[in-house]
């Protein structure tokens, strides 16, 4: 089994901050799934989206999971909000739910810009969407953590997990 780190959770869970500071303790490179996919097409996930659409989003981030499957180990991989839906991520290392209240992620989408998100509609959708993707996260998670905890506190513990303490 590859020995990456995947984050996973709804969009403001922190996955990109927290990979970061994981990356660092864990002496690491973080793997951001979005950012990839930025840099390849020269556009930002809004801009993907509305060029080419979701479905077209979510091939290319599965193209993007699938690389990483084949030629990345002993990582940190963060990845968009959505990716557990259609990619079983256990195959690429061990899974860690970072799970946070909705009305937490919600003010911190806002404050970021909604506008980055084109997953996020308004505040009805949001739930339906929150719930749905909570069964996937708690299905796939090897590791669940709660993402409300300081962050240094959360970094040591997916470490400590990844040593085996
Ligand atoms: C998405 C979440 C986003 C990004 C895209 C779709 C989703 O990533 O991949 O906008 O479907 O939840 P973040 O979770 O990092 O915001």
């Amino acid at each position: 089994m590859l020995n990456n780190i995947v984050l996973i959770g709804f969009m403001g869970c922190g996955k990109t901050t927290i990979g970061r500071k994981v990356a660092n303790l864990y002496e690491s490179i973080l793997i951001d799934t979005d950012s990839i996919i930025e840099t390849n097409h020269n556009m930002s996930v809004a801009e993907f989206f509305s060029s080419f659409g979701e479905k077209k989003f979510r091939k290319y981030e599965a193209y993007v999971c699938n690389w990483i499957k084949e030629n990345v180990n002993n990582a940190v991989i963060a990845t968009g909000g959505g990716t557990p839906i259609h990619y079983d991520l256990r195959d690429i290392g061990n899974v860690f739910y970072l799970k946070a209240p909705l009305n937490v992620l919600i003010e911190r989408v806002t404050l970021d810009g909604i506008s980055k998100r084109p997953m996020f509609d308004e505040f009805k959708s949001i739930v339906n969407l929150y719930d749905k993707r909570v069964k996937y996260y708690e299905k796939m998670a090897d590791y669940t953590i709660n993402a409300m905890e300081n962050i240094n506190i959360i970094s040591q513990k997916i470490c400590d997990y990844m040593k085996g303490y």
